[in-house]
């Protein structure tokens, strides 16, 4: 089989590790317990940030039911890998780690290892030869029964999706360290069906959650001293809240940004993932009234091909991306913009490949994730257009199509020199600990000498130099902005 490549940019958001944290005095699961004396529970988590969030609603229900977390898996009874099946070689890094997994089972009498997420779902039972527990995303309330119930000849499954499990009573229990961001599900599922897209199978049909849960989970992180909220949900545009007794108190996407927005202008909110298909003007308007909306869009572009798009069933064509950009544009004329491109789809000529080129110069977006296609069985690709684009000429296009960007990261990064930023601290800066970083409202990396800030403290920059990642910055009184 064909391994797929996959390339992160340096300035994209990396995954933040498990580890235990502080003991949590409040009602609510905010962060990790620590207890000697109760079993431990190890999570490692692969993929979108959707998964990060689903890691923390895991760790929630099994903290209830009177497990703690611990980041080293020597002392843990339970090894829980959250996965992803976007791609192959997602998986098959699942399939290798799985096997470090059994490893323990040899050390240790009596350790339950799970496979839960999106290659659970997609495999089921060929998982549940090297597992004792398979888990689908819509089944993590039935994690303390299943653990309970595995037996050496007894594994557990329960792959069942769900038309309405959204978790919105569930508090997670956050698992990054510096207390200043956090994700928040949105929504669950797509209804898209994208013809190349595996997530629609292994995570069901697209539902939102009640708004008033958001606005609650979202108050309660501020309070709790966190700066920022991303919203997350698979196509964040198609969110709606449908009330049951009154249409006139139905939620859109603007309506609920709005509604977190207003909590207070010290929070920040970030949103993802945008479909170019869905995004509404009614967004961009709302985005643009409230400053504490970060001025950021990721809006995969997938091929610049229209020929292409209509076969990826992305439902938009060339000239209704250039054209939204030019809309959010228009109105938030410093708005970040970030995209997903795919190399190598079926029948990909060089000519389309050529137009993905040339949107990409057209766009200048800030940064990118590029992906060389990769097949997923029981997708409407993987039974109607051949994968048949070499390993060859993917990489060849994949590598084009990164050179290009770093191109544009920094051009589009040049454009920031002379321009103030105001900057979330996110901590020291991990190439020079005598800095501080954080990221600027466009979601740009900032790095700046410190004058004693703390994560979560907000400071005013002026960009004085760049590399194609980050944005050099010098420091500047608050009083002389107009932001
Ligand atoms: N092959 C390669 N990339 C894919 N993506 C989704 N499915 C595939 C696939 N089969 C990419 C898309 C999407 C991102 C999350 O992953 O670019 O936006
Ligand atoms: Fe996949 Fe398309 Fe849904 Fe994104 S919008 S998750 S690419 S089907």
């Amino acid at each position: 089989m064909q391994s797929d490549l996959e390339i992160l940019p340096q300035s994209q958001e990396r995954m933040r590790g498990n580890e235990i944290l502080e003991f949590n005095m409040t009602m609510r699961n905010i962060r990790p317990i620590q207890d000697p004396d109760k079993p431990k529970v190890y999570i490692e988590t692969y993929g979108c940030q959707m998964n990060v969030n689903d890691s923390e609603v895991i760790l929630s229900i099994l903290q209830d039911a009177g497990y703690v977390l611990t980041e080293d898996m020597d002392e843990a009874s339970i090894i829980l890998a959250n996965t992803c099946s976007i791609r192959d070689n997602a998986e098959q890094r699942i399939w290798g780690r799985i096997d470090q997994f059994r490893l323990q089972k040899r050390k240790r009498d009596g350790v339950v290892i799970g496979i839960v997420g999106c290659m659970a779902e997609r495999l089921k039972d060929k998982l549940l030869e090297k597992v004792d527990l398979v888990a689908g995303p819509d089944s993590y309330r039935t994690l303390p029964e299943m653990i309970e119930a595995v037996r050496p000849d007894s594994p557990q499954i329960n792959v069942l999706l769900s038309h309405e499990e959204t978790y919105a009573d569930i508090a997670p229990v956050r698992l990054d360290r510096n207390g200043v961001s956090a994700f928040i599900s949105i929504m669950r599922g797509c209804n898209n069906v994208c013809s190349y897209c595996v997530v629609p199978y292994t995570r069901g049909a697209e539902r939102s959650r009640d708004p008033q849960t958001i606005v609650a989970e979202a108050q309660e992180l501020f309070d709790n001293g966190y700066k920022e909220v991303t919203l997350l949900g698979q196509n964040v545009d198609s969110y709606m809240w449908e009330d049951e007794d009154d249409m006139d108190r139905n939620v859109n996407f603007a309506q609920l940004l709005e509604m977190v927005a207003q909590i207070s202008p010290e929070l920040r909110v970030r949103f993802s993932t945008s479909h170019p298909k869905d995004i509404s003007d009614e967004v961009i308007y709302t985005m643009a009234m409230y400053e504490n909306i970060c001025k950021h869009i990721h809006l995969p572009v997938q091929s610049g091909s229209s020929t292409m798009l209509e076969k990826m069933r992305r439902k938009y064509n060339r000239e209704w991306y250039l054209e939204r950009v030019a809309k959010i544009r228009s109105v938030i004329p410093d708005c970040g913009l970030t995209t997903d491109v795919i190399a190598g789809f079926s029948g990909e000529t060089e000519q389309d490949h050529k137009d993905t080129l040339s949107l990409m110069e057209k766009v200048v977006f800030d940064s990118a994730f590029m992906f060389a296609y990769s097949e997923r069985p029981g997708t409407l690709a993987s039974k109607k257009y051949p994968d048949d684009i070499t390993y060859e000429l993917k990489t060849e296009r994949l590598n084009e199509i990164i050179a290009l960007q770093g191109r544009m990261s920094l051009r589009s990064n040049e454009k920031e020199i002379g321009k103030i930023h105001k900057v979330l601290v996110e901590g020291p800066s991990k190439k020079n600990p005598e800095q501080l970083c954080g990221r600027a409202s466009n979601n740009k990396m900032c790095v700046f000498p410190s004058l004693g800030e703390k994560a979560g403290d907000y400071c005013f920059v002026e960009v004085e130099s760049v590399t194609s990642a980050t944005l050099i910055c010098k420091r500047v009184d608050e009083d002389i902005t107009e932001l």
